[in-house]
């Protein structure tokens, strides 16, 4: 059963209801509620005419021969027979007609430089980026891993990778070394392309040190590629003759002609990792018709995108949000769009705002984690700045309370401005449940709708459908993920094994109301969403019993003011051996080296030992219930009764 979350029981209350303002509607691509309806229901009924008609407004280098092949499920295969390049219907396509010379990208560093890349600008550097790559040797299918931080060249980078066919991976630039090293190493990418920093808080945070450190013990790495983005200060930036080159030099006299590879449709577009329910993140892998089609759709009609846009997505791209929202999606639609290297109470509190301001953005997409971090530093931040420009707003990654929901909507919105509260994942690559912003009358907390062609359903454990329970879609679309890299029966057994094959597993559970919205509840296995980052409990657990005082350890998520969860770890220690403040600064160090700093505890507790039940499997919902100060559930299935007693004394002492 779902997590127990405070968005779970402030949303069984909210009946307050939004309708879409007349004037927005007024312009929207999809205007009414029967517009979305009529073209939902086609979308269920048909889906191939639906899909092979919104294809038809991307560029092919050649038509697929079937729509959707199922012969392979869950291998499914979309636009089989077809060729296009995901760069092409980014960058290319836009040269012929208007958006030649449009603003692409409005880069802001954090220290307030600035930069804007029209698609021409766009053109010319991915175009020399890419035969760079291509000069040291990176060709179709290689994997190049990319460590960056929010800078033009990570989109520059990531769109290089799609023309020649290399398969990227972007590792956010919070990871630590060993992180990247068990990336790299997974997928045996050849290329690193990294920085010599990046700012944030005011603060130039090394890369190129950390990525030095990871690939000792990375044999596949041939080659770095540095971006100067910090100038050696205050880091000195090792340089690895042979190895490393400095991007501005790789590129400088390539020529920018750098025809776009011919893919397949099932060809590999990129990997990225994510947490699951083991201590191994997984290599989710997109390919590229598919993803490329529903980046686009979603990107058009979810942010009702129109050609005079100022979009800005907060996420960073080394997120799947930022993979589909920030490059592929906003491209493929020519969008202009804001990208802010930065901390949000960098300078002050009201940087976003400003930034806002200063661009006169138009549609905002960010998460309830910074929502509610807005909120709690107070309503003169955003005041104190003309946010008029702003017409639709999104928010992504977690569950969203009503509160924050109400919040946005009332300061950031001025009660004007939809908002499009998105539920999807890495695995399913675009929006899945989400209003229609111009169609469908929104609920504060609520991800409402399906998405075209999505066919969600609320089942139980046994496949019947139920009014609450856990989360299924019934028929694939074509952003699903493909599989996880050197995995497929990972793949089958994750996504596919719940429902005996019948329908994808998302891992979180939601309840459907009167009006047939779907709320989301959170998610119904042990991975924990902490500021909208998904970690899996084992992967901690498995980082706790690594030290040598450690003899076992339990992970669960509770709820959290801002960060909507935090996890709280239970430690038990071998016999004899001291637990002490020293021992709980070693295991934070050990977070910060194997996963990095994001991934936190806020407390370890140490107990002599854990809720067993008589099987010896650890009861976590017990010790979810001493972390959230609950009356204890039932213990009678418990090995030792007197353990979960002597637990919460101690943990309501601490
Ligand atoms: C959660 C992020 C509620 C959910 C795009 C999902 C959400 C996981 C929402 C995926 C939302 C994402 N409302 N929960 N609007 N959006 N989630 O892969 O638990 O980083 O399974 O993708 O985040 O996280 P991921």
């Amino acid at each position: 059963m779902p997590q127990e979350n405070y968005s779970m029981e402030s949303v069984s209350h909210e009946n307050r209801k939004f309708n879409p303002h007349p004037d927005f509607a007024a312009q929207a691509h999809i205007g009414s509620a029967a517009d979305y309806r009529q073209m939902y229901e086609r979308s269920i009924a048909d889906p191939e005419a639906f899909w092979a008609e919104a294809a038809e407004e991307l560029d092919w280098f050649k038509k697929w021969d079937s729509v959707l092949d199922e012969s392979e499920a869950p291998f499914f295969k979309w636009f089989s027979g077809a060729t296009t390049n995901l760069c092409h219907n980014c960058v290319d396509r836009h040269l012929a007609g208007p958006n030649r010379n449009k603003a692409a990208l409005i880069w802001e560093g954090e220290p307030g430089d600035t930069r804007v890349l029209t698609y021409q600008d766009v053109y010319r550097e991915v175009g020399k980026f890419a035969n760079g790559l291509k000069q040291i040797g990176i060709k179709k299918g290689d994997r190049v891993a990319i460590y960056l931080p929010m800078v033009p060249e990570l989109v520059l980078a990531v769109l290089a990778c799609a023309r020649i066919g290399a398969v990227h991976t972007v590792i956010f630039a919070g990871f630590s070394a060993d992180s990247i090293r068990d990336r790299v190493n997974d997928c045996g990418a050849k290329c690193v392309i990294t920085a010599d920093g990046g700012w944030r808080r005011g603060r130039v945070l090394s890369l190129k040190n950390t990525v030095d450190e990871a690939l000792k013990g990375a044999e596949s790495v041939t080659d770095v590629v540095i971006v100067k983005r910090a100038h050696g200060d205050p880091f000195p930036c090792h340089f690895k003759e042979g190895r490393d080159h400095w991007y501005h030099r790789l590129v400088q006299d390539q020529p920018i002609e750098c025809p776009c590879e011919e893919m397949e449709a099932e060809d590999m577009l990129f990997l990225l990792y994510t947490s699951g329910t083991t201590g191994k993140p997984k290599g989710i892998i997109h390919t590229t018709a598919g993803y490329m089609l529903y980046t686009y759709l979603t990107m058009k009609y979810i942010f009702d995108l129109k050609p005079e846009d100022v979009y800005w997505c907060t996420a960073d791209v080394g997120w799947i949000t930022g993979h589909s929202y920030i490059v592929y999606g906003p491209m493929q639609n020519a969008a202009t769009q804001i990208i802010y290297e930065g901390a949000p109470n960098e300078p002050d509190e009201g940087r976003f705002w400003e930034i806002v301001e200063k661009y006169r953005a138009t549609i905002f997409y960010t998460a309830p984690t910074a929502i509610r971090a807005f909120m709690k530093w107070g309503d003169q931040w955003p005041e104190q700045h003309d946010l008029s420009s702003l017409r639709l707003l999104g928010t992504v990654g977690e569950p969203i309370n009503p509160e924050a929901w109400m919040w946005y909507h009332r300061v950031i919105g001025a009660e004007r401005c939809p908002i499009v509260d998105t539920w999807w994942q890495t695995e399913t690559g675009g929006h899945m449940l989400t209003p229609v912003p111009g169609a469908t009358a929104t609920k504060p907390g609520c991800a409402t709708v399906p998405f075209f062609g999505i066919e969600p359903a609320i089942l139980d454990d046994d496949g019947a459908e139920v009014d609450a329970g856990i989360l299924a879609i019934k028929q694939p679309w074509p952003g699903i993920l493909r599989g996880i890299y050197g995995d497929p029966q990972r793949f089958k057994d994750t996504y596919w094994c719940k429902w005996g094959g019948k329908y994808y597993f998302p891992g979180d559970g939601a309840r459907r109301d009167e009006d047939g919205y779907i709320w989301i509840l959170g998610r119904v296995d042990d991975v924990v969403n902490v500021s909208g980052h998904r970690i899996g409990t084992a992967e901690l657990e498995s980082v706790f019993v690594e030290h040598k005082d450690v003899a076992e350890s339990a992970v669960v998520g509770v709820p959290h003011e801002i960060k909507g969860q935090g996890l709280i770890a239970f430690v038990t220690v071998i016999q004899g051996r001291a637990h002490d403040d020293k021992l709980r600064t070693e295991l934070v160090e050990m977070v910060d080296k194997s996963i990095g700093k994001f991934a936190r505890p806020e407390r370890i507790l140490f107990s002599s030992d854990l809720p067993k039940t008589r099987s010896g499997k650890i009861m976590r919902r017990l010790l979810r219930d001493i972390a959230e100060g609950k009356e204890l559930g039932n213990t009678t299935t418990l090995a030792d009764p007197g353990v979960v007693e002597q637990l919460q004394r101690q943990y309501e002492e601490s």
